[in-house]
């Protein structure tokens, strides 16, 4: 009964603005109190001020010794790949070739569609990823079995059907009127039904014609609150393909600004061979990159520059990109792109991961109203991080001098273990 006022007591991390550009963008309650009713945050708070307001007989949970944050946002990922998670090819466009394609043939099957729809949200809220910006395949009954499932669970997510009609075997391809049509009909069935909100998803600029781009773009127009995502940039060998199929465009996410697809709540996933002048585009249209580098040193793809996004103050967001990047695990992927940042001669606190985790990822996704942070008001979609969950984590934990080395650790060393709990609209879907 989600009207019931109900509470956790435990250390409450929550961020207000961006760490990398403000003094004061978290606060760190050591015993704090977290109260939710009829799924929203009521408040959030210090235990010894705040338990005295709760109405008499609600129920306590204490998880003292763990940290509370706001749920994680996975945003880019694909849920079709999950069963060929950790499969090895040369690069982006073999990979793409021989696994990703023949993978998702198999959901014109609903059946297939919604058994591994399971799966893959079992272990996003196993993982503490309470909101995803998810690719279906280019069949529809993919989004239908998506979004049926998440929604069965309560949660907020973000899917949309993948659009493809050149360069795509067969089996895969859509036309340019038939994708438009069928994006129509599955925003009105889904967006803003129960939690679910629709994402128009052209695959990426060489498996579309410029028909297909051009009514996609049509369709970011005339849904303006929906969601783009893309991928752009990856790679240097499909970088080189967009300039042939595209030559007259300035660079490749020229090729989508074209096409009018740069807008709010449009997100664009790896973002790693941008020049200054894509970068100023992405911030200017308050677009998003979906940064993901579990993916991006998996394929070989190229390593993610956080400080020229920084310079021009993009919009970013963690994100896995599975079945390409090697983990569900946000706690993961903060630990590989803390080393991509330093190979690039950069430097990603602990707090600022978490916060591309959480609120920076709403930020992108312009959900913070509602997701990202334990403000009160939001939907109650939060973590319970365990940094004792391995006797290693523990050991680290004990010679912790501070918060940023806590959740350092947790990054650097963390994983599914680390859930303690995972929570949507105030009701426990995972436990440990
Ligand atoms: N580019 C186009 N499609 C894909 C995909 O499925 N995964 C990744 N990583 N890159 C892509
Ligand atoms: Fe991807």
């Amino acid at each position: 009964n989600t009207s019931t006022v109900q509470a956790w007591r435990a250390g409450l991390l929550t961020f207000h603005a961006d760490p990398a550009f403000s003094e004061n963008a978290h606060s760190w309650i050591e015993d704090g109190l977290l109260i939710v009713a009829d799924g929203k945050v009521q408040a959030a708070g210090d235990w010894s001020t705040l338990h005295a307001s709760l109405p008499p007989g609600t129920p306590v949970t204490d998880w003292r010794g763990k940290i509370i944050t706001a749920g994680f946002i996975d945003a880019h990922v694909h849920y079709p790949q999950t069963d060929m998670i950790a499969s090895p090819a040369p690069g982006l466009l073999p990979w793409l070739e021989q696994y990703t394609f023949p993978t998702e043939r198999a959901f014109a099957d609903p059946a297939h569609a919604a058994q591994v729809a399971e799966f893959f949200l079992d272990e996003l809220l196993r993982v503490g990823t309470t909101t995803a910006l998810v690719y279906c395949t280019v069949h529809p009954q993919s989004v239908d079995a998506f979004f049926t499932a998440s929604e069965a669970r309560g949660l907020r997510m973000i899917a949309g059907k993948v659009l493809m009609d050149r360069h795509c075997p067969d089996f895969l391809c859509d036309t340019a009127e038939q994708g438009a049509r069928d994006t129509e009909e599955l925003i009105r069935r889904w967006h803003k039904h129960e939690r679910s909100l629709y994402a128009i998803t052209p695959r990426f600029a060489p498996t579309s014609t410029e028909e297909q781009m051009h009514l996609a773009g049509e369709l970011a127009r005339r849904y303006q609150d929906t969601y783009l995502q893309t991928h752009v940039s990856e790679n240097e060998d499909e970088c080189k393909w967009v300039k042939a199929l595209y030559p007259q465009a300035r660079s490749y996410l020229d090729v989508y600004d074209r096409y009018g697809m740069l807008r709010p709540r449009a997100v664009f996933g790896h973002c790693i061979w941008l020049d200054d002048e894509d970068r100023a585009r992405i911030a200017a249209t308050q677009s998003a990159a979906a940064v993901c580098p579990t993916s991006n040193l998996f394929l070989g793809s190229g390593l993610f520059d956080f400080e020229e996004a920084d310079r021009a103050g993009m919009r970013m967001a963690l994100a896995t990109d599975v079945g390409a990047g090697t983990s569900f695990s946000m706690l993961q992927t903060m630990n590989e792109a803390y080393k991509v940042a330093r190979l690039k001669g950069s430097y990603l606190p602990a707090l600022r991961m978490f916060y591309l985790a959480t609120l920076g990822a709403a930020r992108s996704l312009h959900l913070d109203d509602r997701i990202g942070s334990l403000a009160a008001g939001n939907e109650a979609d939060f973590v319970v991080l365990d940094p004792r969950a391995t006797p290693l984590l523990a050991r680290r934990t004990e010679r912790a001098d501070s918060l940023e080395e806590v959740l350092f650790a947790l990054a650097l060393l963390g994983d599914d273990r680390a859930i303690a709990a995972t929570y949507s609209g105030g009701r426990q879907v995972h436990v440990r």
